[in-house]
C-alpha cells in the first residue's frame, strides 16, 4: 500500500477452508480509507491480520495468527491454546473449580485449565462457527457475527443469543460491540483475544513496548491464577503502569504475583469505572519505540487483563514463518473481573432473562516518533 495515496475503502470475501464436518469457513477483508486492513474469519470470530502504518507510513501486520484454517485446527495449536485473535465466551478468563452457584443452584462447567474453567471451556466461542454479515456505513465497514449458545452448553444455564460487531472505521479505529440476551440467568463476560506486537507480529519481543494502564489497583491471584478477592493498590509494585513503562522493566522482579503469572497475567481494575459505564473510557495505551506505533484501548468494561504472552514457547509458527517466542505478543482483554460468579464483591457478571448485555471496546491505531503521554 502506498502511504500517500488514499486507499479505496472496501470489503471482500473468500473461502478460507472447511471444518472437519464440512462446514465452510469464510474470510472477510476490510480496508479503511487510510489503507488499514483487517482480515476476520467466521470461525471463532478470529482476527487473522491487522495492518497499520508506522511513523514512516510503512504498513505491517501487528497481530499474531495464521494464514490457514488447518493451523487453527491442529492438535498442536489446540493443546497450546493461545486463543490467537479469537472471540471469547461465554466467560473471559477463569471460573474457580469450574463451578458457581446462582439462585441456589450449583452449576458445573467444563474444566480446561487444570481444575478451572478458562475462556468458556473446551468448545468456547473461539471454536464455533458464527453466522457472518458484512456491512458498510458512514463510519466504516465491518462484520456482524451471531452465535446462539444452547442451554447447558459447556455447563452454562440459559440459551444465550450473542452478537458481536467489528467495525473498522475511517478514523483508524476497530470498534467491537458485544450484545447478548438469555432466557435464564447466566454469567456473561465476552472479550477479544488478539495478541499484538506493534513492531510487527513475529518481529521479536514485546518487552520494549511502553505500556500505560489507567488502573490504580489490580486483582491478585493464587497459583492457579484465580483472584483471591483482594483489590490491591498498584502503587509501589511492578503492577503500577499509571505512567508509561516498558513492559520488561520490572517483569523479572522477585514478586509472588509475577511468579504465579510467569510474568503479567492479571486483571487491572480500571480507575474511572467502578462498574460498567455506557461510554468507553481510555483503559490502556501501548507505544512501540522502533516503529512509533501507538495503540489506545477504550472500553465500557470495569477491568482489563494484561497478559504478557508468558505461555508462548516458540513451538507455533506464524504468518511470516517465524516461531512465536516467549513474550513476542501481548493481550489486553477488556472484561469484568475473572471468577466474578464466585466473588460477591466484584461487579456482577450475571445477565438476567429479559436484560440485554452490552459492552463496547475501541482500539485506536496511530503512530508517533516519541512516547508522548
Ligand atoms: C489468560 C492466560 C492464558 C491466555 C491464553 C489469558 O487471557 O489470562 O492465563 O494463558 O489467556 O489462554
Amino acid at each position: 500500500m502506498v502511504s500517500d495515496e488514499k486507499a479505496a475503502r472496501g470489503i471482500d470475501q473468500a473461502v478460507f477452508g472447511q471444518l472437519p464436518d464440512g462446514r465452510q469457513v469464510d474470510v472477510y477483508r476490510f480496508t479503511n480509507a487510510n489503507g488499514i486492513e483487517m482480515r476476520v474469519i467466521n470461525y471463532g470470530g478470529i482476527i487473522l491480520s491487522l495492518k497499520t502504518p508506522d511513523a514512516q507510513g510503512e504498513f505491517d501486520d501487528i497481530v499474531m495468527g495464521f494464514d490457514s484454517l488447518d493451523d487453527y485446527l491442529s492438535d498442536e495449536y489446540r493443546q497450546a491454546n493461545p486463543y490467537f485473535g479469537a472471540l471469547i465466551g461465554r466467560y473471559g478468563n477463569r471460573i474457580a473449580g469450574g463451578r458457581f452457584s446462582l439462585d441456589g443452584e450449583t452449576h458445573s462447567l467444563a474444566t480446561n485449565d487444570g481444575d478451572n474453567h478458562l475462556h468458556g471451556g473446551r468448545q468456547g466461542f473461539d471454536r464455533v462457527l458464527w453466522q457472518a454479515e458484512p456491512f458498510e456505513n458512514d463510519e466504516g465497514a465491518g462484520l456482524v457475527l451471531r452465535y446462539t449458545s444452547e442451554d447447558g452448553e459447556e455447563g452454562y444455564p440459559g440459551r444465550l443469543e450473542t452478537e458481536v460487531t467489528y467495525t473498522l472505521t475511517d478514523a483508524d479505529e476497530l470498534v467491537v460491540d458485544y450484545r447478548a440476551t438469555t432466557d435464564k440467568a447466566t454469567p456473561v463476560n465476552l472479550t477479544q483475544h488478539s495478541y499484538f506486537n506493534l513492531e510487527g507480529e513475529g518481529r521479536g519481543s514485546i518487552l520494549d513496548h511502553h505500556l500505560t494502564i489507567n488502573a490504580d489497583a489490580f486483582t491478585p491471584v493464587d497459583d492457579t491464577l484465580i483472584p483471591t478477592g483482594e483489590i490491591r493498590p498498584v502503587e509501589g509494585t511492578p503492577f503500577d503502569f499509571t505512567q508509561p513503562t516498558p513492559i520488561g522493566e520490572r517483569i523479572e522482579q522477585d514478586n509472588e504475583q509475577l511468579m504465579f503469572g510467569k510474568g503479567y497475567d492479571h486483571n487491572f481494575v480500571l480507575a474511572e469505572q467502578a462498574a460498567s459505564s455506557s461510554e468507553p473510557v481510555l483503559a490502556a495505551r501501548v507505544w512501540e519505540p522502533d516503529s512509533g506505533r501507538l495503540l489506545e484501548i477504550a472500553t465500557t468494561e470495569p477491568g482489563i487483563q494484561f497478559y504478557s504472552g508468558n505461555f508462548l514457547a516458540g513451538d507455533l509458527t506464524g504468518k511470516r514463518g517465524q516461531a512465536y517466542e516467549h513474550r513476542s505478543g501481548f493481550a489486553l482483554e477488556t472484561q469484568h473481573y475473572p471468577d466474578s460468579p464466585n466473588q460477591a464483591d466484584f461487579p456482577s457478571t450475571i445477565l438476567e432473562a429479559g436484560e440485554t448485555y452490552r459492552s463496547r471496546t475501541i482500539y485506536r491505531f496511530s503512530a508517533q516518533e516519541s512516547a508522548g503521554s
